[in-house]
């Protein structure tokens, strides 16, 4: 028997003041972005901005649907603007943040595990990780190198081939 381990580190940065000004401006994006989310069931509003390797900027929000399973994240909206748009490029950096009339958006969120599965395929599919920036619209921000450090014991297309 031999014992296994998981671990990984991550950037944890006070404010938005300590990031590099490209990851500052995906950031702001990210956090503007979140009033195109359509959310009237939640009233939680994500929004995701990617820098993909062309320097080409690709947005999504969530949205929401009367019948609450067919609404659909903010980080799969984008995945699928950013293959359609421009097909087979990688993306460099993923921000990620939210507003809420509920609750203070004042720490970072991180994706949901449906989401995590599907930036990990979009991460393998580009042969290229992707970098997060999960934040609110104020307190911590965390970076994250890759989406695989989300995502342990991953079911992916190496299984199928
Ligand atoms: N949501 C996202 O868009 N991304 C996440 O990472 C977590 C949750 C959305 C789904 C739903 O519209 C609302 O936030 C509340 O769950």
């Amino acid at each position: 028997m031999k014992e296994s381990k998981f671990e990984f580190s991550y950037k944890v940065y006070n404010d938005i003041s300590e990031l590099a000004k490209e990851d500052a401006t995906l950031l702001n994006k990210a956090k503007s972005v979140t009033k195109q989310a359509y959310a009237p069931y939640s009233n939680f509003f994500v929004g995701a901005v990617a820098r993909l390797a062309n320097g080409e900027t690709v947005a999504g929000t969530n949205q929401e649907n009367a019948s609450y399973p067919v609404g659909i994240c903010a980080e799969r909206v984008l995945l699928g603007n950013a293959a359609t748009l421009f097909p087979g490029v990688s993306i460099d950096t993923l921000a990620i943040s939210y507003d809420s009339k509920d609750v203070p958006s004042d720490h970072p969120i991180s994706p949901c595990g449906m989401c995590r599965q599907a930036l990990l395929e979009y991460e393998t599919r580009t042969a290229k990780p992707i970098r997060l920036i999960l934040a609110g619209q104020k307190g911590k921000i965390y970076i994250v190198e890759t989406v695989r450090f989300l995502l342990p014991f991953a079911f992916t297309q190496d299984e199928l081939i």
